[in-house]
């Protein structure tokens, strides 16, 4: 029987103060809704269905690069029991276990949720529930639990007496596994009779419990996991909690760092061994780095792909690639479209976009290099730029092998420069150049003797006349 897994992602999330659906702020580059649905397809469920409405438009996009999942929408927020009645009117019954899990809730582990769903199987729960004891229960629901130590129900915050509140300390993680026929056949029982008028699908472990239906808990070690985002303070907290994760793993695999605790990285990230990383580097996307390269301080890579080797030092790259033993920074900027190939430079104050830079090819000071394609060999001098934009177009510039560029020349494209070209510093380059020639764009020297001292008596001597 195919696992199912329903995540509630339709409230508000009025805790955070925000514009924007609560599940949609990011933890490490990636929405709060992102982690559930990865770590229930890790652990093996087919069927994902997400349950959205508020900021329905913005969560949907969210998940737009996430294949295979199904929405359901939830127009009035009548709570998370009512949530998952609306799924039931979507798509009908549903069978086999059905793991639910709330969008807010993105630290849990694929394990975890196996674990879960193994327990509910051996079992035959009608359902199963996750609980923890955090450090600070307050806003989590309680649970109850009878003299011989057997789960009676879930009493919300909201719904504590006084002595439930301060004496109940074991929590609901509002991760469960149901058993989908009976949760279809008997979700409709859930009442609204609470302080929030709202319907919760807490309430089904009372009813089963009532109905004489196996129901029974498994306790997580690590609370950590079980973390709800409700706030800014927490969404902190658990983007605390990923990073060592992720730091810790990536140590493990033979990543050094200076200083774990200002490096991020994002969950698809993969680095390889003998890489340094150094601190205040971000590593978001889909970013790929290599053995033996040394990352940051101070560098921010979206979508790169880094090969082995690499210096990348001060620098921020998107929807670039560097092949090997590339060096770029201090202070790099790669925009998209950028590959450097095998031994290139780009180095310091130097922007690049949609370029490729030839093997060995350095662009070392103060450049713009825009819609290039650059040889092998090529020199580009400092504050050299190519003129791409005419206020409507862009265009090319070609720039052929062992090409040498002066310093301070423009490269007004479309302009072809062919292989083994000089180009004189402080050149204005407007029309293509044949391999192998000069090219120089400049007018003559002039020299005055004497007049710069004849200047500066001249002047000395109006300042004194005017006292
Ligand atoms: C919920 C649990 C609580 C548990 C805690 C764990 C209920 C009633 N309470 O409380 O026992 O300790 O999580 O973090 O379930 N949602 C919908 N539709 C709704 C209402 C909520 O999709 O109508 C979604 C929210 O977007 C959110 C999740 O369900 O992702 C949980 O809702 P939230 O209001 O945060 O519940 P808590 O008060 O945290
Ligand atoms: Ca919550």
């Amino acid at each position: 029987m195919p696992i199912n897994a329903i995540i509630l992602a339709a409230g508000e999330g009025t805790r955070m103060r925000s514009a924007h659906p609560k599940v949609c702020h990011k933890l490490l580059g990636k929405p709060l809704v992102w982690w559930p649905v990865h770590a229930a397809r890790t652990a093996g469920c087919e069927r994902i269905i997400v349950v959205v409405g508020h900021g329905a438009d913005e969560v949907r996009a969210a998940l737009a690069n996430e294949p295979d999942i199904e929405f359901v929408e939830q127009s009035e927020r009548r709570g998370t029991g009512h949530a998952i009645r609306c799924v039931r009117d979507a798509v009908g019954a549903f069978e086999g276990p059905t793991v639910v899990l709330y969008g807010d809730t993105p630290l849990v582990r694929p394990e975890t949720i196996a674990g879960l769903v193994d327990e509910t199987r051996a079992h035959h729960n009608a359902c199963t529930i996750l609980t923890f004891e955090p450090d600070d229960p307050s806003g989590y629901g309680r649970i109850l639990r009878d003299g011989d130590g057997g789960l009676q129900g879930i009493v919300e915050d909201k719904d504590c007496t006084p002595e439930q509140r301060d004496g109940l300390f074991e929590c609901n993680s509002g991760i469960y596994c149901f058993c989908g026929r009976r949760l279809t056949a008997n979700i409709d029982k859930i009442q609204a009779d609470n302080a929030q008028r709202e319907y919760y699908i807490t309430d089904m472990v009372g009813i089963y419990r009532d109905m004489g239906e196996p129901v029974s808990s498994l306790l997580a070690d690590d609370a950590d996991e079980l973390l709800g985002v409700n706030s800014r303070l927490q969404l902190a907290q658990a983007s605390y909690v990923m990073q060592d994760r992720i730091n810790a793993r990536l140590m493990d695999e033979g990543v050094t760092m200076l200083d774990p605790a200002l490096v991020w990285v994002g969950p698809e990230v993969s680095v390889g061994r003998d890489t340094e990383i150094l601190p205040l580097t971000m590593l978001w996307g889909e970013t790929s780095i290599g053995e033996g390269c040394t990352i940051g301080p101070n560098t921010r890579l979206t979508d790169t792909r880094v090969g082995n080797a690499c210096t990348v030092d001060e620098t921020v790259a998107q929807e670039a690639v560097l092949e090997n033993n590339v060096s770029c920074g201090p202070r790099a900027y790669l925009r998209p479209g950028t590959h450097l190939l095998d031994n290139a430079k780009a180095g310091t104050h130097v922007e690049i976009k949609n370029s490729t830079i030839g093997k060995g090819s350095k662009v070392p000071h103060l450049s713009y290099i825009g819609d290039t394609t650059m040889g092998s060999g090529v020199n580009i001098g400092a504050g050299s730029i190519t003129c791409n934009y005419d206020g409507v177009d862009k265009h090319r510039t070609t720039i052929g092998d062992d090409v040498f560029v002066g310093s301070d020349t423009m490269m007004v494209a479309p302009v072809s420069i062919g292989d083994g070209a000089l180009i004189g510093a402080s050149s204005c380059i407007t029309r293509d150049i044949p391999a192998g020639a000069l090219a120089l764009e400049r007018s003559e020297q002039r020299i005055v003797e004497g007049y710069a001292v004849e200047r500066l008596e001249r002047l000395k001597a109006r300042k004194k006349g005017k006292r």
